[in-house]
């Protein structure tokens, strides 16, 4: 039998349990430590995952005890980039670092630095990609399905870092990796809200135009309902898509919509439900990254292309900062909504700090530790 990778975890909250259970499924990882400020975290990870893990409240002492071939990286936003840069030190063979990839563009292109320099390979955690319906879209739009693509329109909220960073993704894996050309944006932000620490804005309006022609149009805190998918107008047809489903329209369905439920590599809709794009997408990305490191394949989620959805969400700031259509790549290294606020051109109008994750936050603490 192949010996499993072994996996260190960086940050024993929610999302690392989704880490975690795709690493199990997929079968070729095992968990042999957990790395938290809390030891109640990383208590509660090994009760839900029957695991026998060594603990560290430092995660310097796992890095340099653990002889690790993985690192999930698992803080929040902030502590993604010094966590990656440190983790990349030691040289394990793959870290897979949550989304968005950092707080700043600076900060992301540090983390691909130091994984290039110490030969590790970096995959940030779009795991939406992943999903059987995103995948059947990308390869109809390829195919010509419904033409040429004129629009994608997505619906996001709780600000753009954290939950954009996904559709921002989705608009490049949809478009085969297309690459953003220019993006003009406007935001709102009358108080001072944060999302995990981050400083995020009210509301937000965004267009991305693409190199083959399409563009896609993103309303974030804006109306009510917002969802992971997305609405494609193209010259010759629609497709309607969710993380379950997809459905196409167009003359081979004789203008009706057809639906489709595509099967997962290791689940079904069915059977899964509202489980499904979770343990579906953790557990294919985490085998994807075993197939990196056994140089198979480039895993879909490398970390360019999460440099590039954080890039387009940064971009949309540098339109609202600059008052112009900003021309890709962004060269302001520094988080432009920072910049506004704390150059006064943005002082928010209901001041008063909150943070709308403050709920994950444990014990006494109130914000973050950042790293
Ligand atoms: N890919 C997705 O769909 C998705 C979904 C949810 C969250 N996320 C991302 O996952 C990240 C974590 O979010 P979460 O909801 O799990 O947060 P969380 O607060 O539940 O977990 C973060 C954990 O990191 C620990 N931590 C903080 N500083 C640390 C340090 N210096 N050393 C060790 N541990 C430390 C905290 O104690 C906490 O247990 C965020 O960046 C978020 O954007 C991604």
């Amino acid at each position: 039998m192949t010996a499993k990778y072994r996996v260190g975890i960086l940050g024993c909250g929610g999302m690392s349990r989704n880490h975690v259970n795709g690493y199990q499924i997929c079968g070729r990882y095992e968990i042999v430590a957990l790395a938290d400020l809390n030891e109640s975290a990383m208590a509660e990870m090994d009760g839900r995952f029957n695991l026998a893990t060594k603990h560290y409240t430092d995660a310097r002492d796992m890095l340099a005890n653990e002889n690790l071939d993985v690192v999930s990286v698992c803080t929040w936003h902030s502590g993604h980039a010094p966590w990656t840069v440190t983790a990349a030190a030691h040289k394990p063979k793959a870290i897979l670092c949550e989304k968005p990839m950092a707080d700043t563009l600076g900060a992301a292109e540090q983390m691909l630095v130091a994984c290039r320099r110490n030969g590790v390979k970096l995959a940030i955690a779009h795991q939406r990609r992943f999903l059987p319906a995103y995948t059947l879209a990308k390869n109809l739009i390829a195919q010509g399905a419904i033409g040429q693509v004129h629009l994608i329109q997505s619906f996001g909220g709780d600000g753009l870092p954290n939950y954009s960073s996904h559709q921002t993704d989705m608009y490049r894996y949809l478009l085969s990796d297309d690459e953003c050309e220019w993006v003009m944006g406007n935001i709102e932000r009358k108080t001072d809200q944060y999302e995990r620490n981050t400083r995020i804005e009210d509301a937000a309006l965004c267009v991305f135009q693409f190199k083959s022609g399409p563009r896609a149009l993103l309303l974030s805190d804006l109306v009510p309902n917002h969802y992971q998918g997305a609405k494609i107008f193209g010259s010759d047809g629609m497709i309607d898509m969710t993380t379950e489903q997809l459905m196409i329209m167009n003359k081979d369905t004789g203008g009706k919509w057809e639906l489709h439920e595509p099967d997962g590599k290791f689940f079904t809709v069915k059977e899964k439900g509202q489980r499904f794009e979770w343990d579906e997408g953790a557990a294919a990305q985490a085998d994807e990254l075993a197939d990196w490191i056994e140089d198979k394949v480039v895993h879909r989620g490398q970390g360019q292309n999460g440099y590039k959805a954080l890039q387009m969400i940064h971009a949309v700031y540098e339109s609202a900062r600059m008052h112009e259509k900003v021309i890709m790549p962004v060269r302001t290294r520094v988080n432009p909504l920072d910049l506004m606020v704390e150059s006064g051109h943005l002082t928010p109008e209901r001041p008063g700090r909150y943070d709308i994750r403050a709920f994950l936050l444990r014990g006494e603490r109130m914000a973050s530790d950042n790293q």
